[in-house]
């Protein structure tokens, strides 16, 4: 290891893994319920809502939507907006546990005309299931076969008109075929400090905790564009209050607080200044591959990936080409460390 401890994912207030915010009840309670309340992905939800609209009005099921983007930016939160605005019911299950053809046809059995299934992590839907999702999708039936060796048969069910909604981190991870059975695709974007600001108010709301503009910015400016960060952060900020007996959280309680929890200005914590600092010392900015970078830093590859570099790469500290990853000039800066570009050397 190239020095530095590494911090695993599950500690990581940043994270935009989903970690406890279920487990004690913050998740849902803070969930918005409309269209109109969820705040942000400004685009996605004009289209969403004219398609709802028509389909409405047709009397038909929605198109199949994909949601495509980085952990916490609220696709299962949108799904569920969705099927609300339908008036629909929602099954949800993720791509992992529908394990054979069988049980996508017990989900599917299940649904009335109209209704949504919801599945998270679709790129990990086995093969032999997607296969079978490619006639469910596109003209409401399956076949299967049912048993095994000379007693196996062919069955052929027909299905009500459905909408499934599909998530994934990223379009890419999906097959060809599955992603053009879409008729909805939506790109979620990281939010802006405003609606980010928007949201912890929001939140700070609903916990009965009295904020100001400026202590909700604070926050805001440091939650990596994800609103599962923006609730997080501003849940801490929120013990830090209330163990100050500080009756509202202002800028300089929350500046306070989340620099003793090792966040700085941008919203980077200790593991991305470690990430970075690892390359520019170590391999004098890149490029470095990923499997190594991950390695130096004790990181699994797919938490490097997906949980630390996209918003890296959004803020532009590091870019990514063919030959592996690239510490820029406002990574150095922002570490403040002298950048000299050693290629002109
Ligand atoms: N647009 C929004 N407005 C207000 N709150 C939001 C919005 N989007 C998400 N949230 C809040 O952020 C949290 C995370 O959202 P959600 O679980 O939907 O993310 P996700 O994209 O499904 O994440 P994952 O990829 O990990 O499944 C939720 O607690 C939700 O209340
Ligand atoms: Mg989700």
């Amino acid at each position: 290891m190239a020095g530095g401890e590494s911090m695993s994912e599950k500690e990581r207030i940043v994270s935009s893994n989903p970690m406890d915010d279920e487990k004690d009840g913050m998740d849902l309670s803070l969930r918005p319920q409309t269209l109109a309340q969820y705040i942000g992905q400004t685009a996605i939800k004009q289209e969403l809502s004219v398609y709802i609209q028509a389909a409405q009005q047709r009397q038909e099921a929605l198109d199949h939507v994909l949601l495509y983007g980085p952990p916490g930016l609220g696709k299962t939160t949108l799904a569920l907006v969705i099927a609300n605005e339908l008036r629909v019911h929602i099954r949800t299950t993720s791509g992992p546990a529908i394990e054979r053809p069988g049980d996508l046809v017990a989900l599917l059995n299940e649904l009335e005309a109209g209704d949504v299934l919801f599945i998270d992590e679709i790129h990990r839907l086995p093969k032999v299931v997607e296969e079978v999702l490619y006639s469910a999708m596109e003209d409401f039936f399956v076949d299967i076969v049912i048993g095994q060796g000379p007693t196996a048969h062919p069955v052929h069910f027909t299905l009500p008109p459905f909408t499934l909604i599909g998530a994934t981190t990223r379009a890419g991870l999906l097959s060809g075929p599955l992603r053009d059975r879409f008729g909805i695709v939506a790109h979620m974007r990281f939010y802006t400090v405003a609606e980010l600001q928007t949201i912890v108010k929001r939140t700070a709301d609903l916990l009965q905790t009295k904020i100001t503009d400026q202590g909700a910015f604070e926050i805001a400016r440091r939650s990596r564009g994800t609103p599962r960060i923006a609730n997080r952060l501003l849940k801490r900020v929120r013990d830090f209050a209330e163990v100050a007996q500080q009756a509202e959280v202002d800028d300089e309680l929350a500046i306070r607080s989340l620099k003793l929890l090792h966040i700085d200005d941008a919203g980077l914590d200790e593991t991305d200044r470690h990430l970075l600092e690892t390359m520019i010392k170590y391999y004098n900015g890149g490029p470095v591959g990923v499997n190594t970078l991950a390695a130096n830093i004790g990181e699994e590859v797919e938490t490097l990936t997906e949980m630390v570099e996209p918003f890296l790469l959004q803020l532009g500290l590091v870019k990514r080409t063919p030959r592996g990853r690239v510490a820029t000039p406002a990574a150095y800066q922002h570490l403040d460390l002298p950048y000299f570009d050693q290629k002109n050397k």
